[in-house]
């Protein structure tokens, strides 16, 4: 009875942790994330995710080459979904909370999947001599 009992609770955590990260990642969401992608962001952000939309040359500060800059607010799924619902305030970065909240979590995922260069592992440490 115990045990189960902390089975449940364990679950609940793991249950409210893949909530917190959003949808699963699945082919469709992906191509959903680029539909939303397209539509309302390849104007600034480019194509290619590399900041070099048919607006981007208007702007300062120009918007984020994903593919090479850092991310003020992270780069985690969850971090670009706040920022798409949020926006970047005083930049034309403008939120997108009217976008109904799947297609913010399916553009996040797509950002994050295909223009987030995979973290660099860690350099071994220089040998003494
Ligand atoms: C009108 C142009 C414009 C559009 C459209 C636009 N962005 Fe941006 N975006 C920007 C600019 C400019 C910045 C950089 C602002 C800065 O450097 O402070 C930016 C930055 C970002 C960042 C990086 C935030 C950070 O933490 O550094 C993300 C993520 C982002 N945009 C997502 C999106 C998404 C998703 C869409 C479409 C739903 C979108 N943007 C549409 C102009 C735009």
């Amino acid at each position: 009875m115990k045990s189960s009992l902390v089975l449940a609770a364990l679950s609940l955590v793991f249950v409210s942790a893949a909530h917190a990260a959003g949808p699963e990642v699945t082919p469709a969401l992906l191509e959903q994330g680029k539909g939303v992608f397209t539509v309302n962001c390849v104007p600034c952000h480019g194509e290619k995710g590399d900041g070099t939309g048919v607006a981007a040359a208007a702007l300062n500060p120009k918007p984020r080459n994903f593919t090479t800059e850092p991310f003020k607010n992270g780069n985690t799924p969850q971090a670009i979904f706040d920022t798409t619902t949020k926006g970047l305030p005083n930049t034309v970065m403008a939120p997108f909370g009217h976008l109904p909240e799947a297609d913010r979590w399916a553009v996040a995922h797509y950002i994050a999947k295909t223009f987030l260069k995979p973290a660099k592992p860690a350099k071994p440490a220089k040998k003494g001599k």
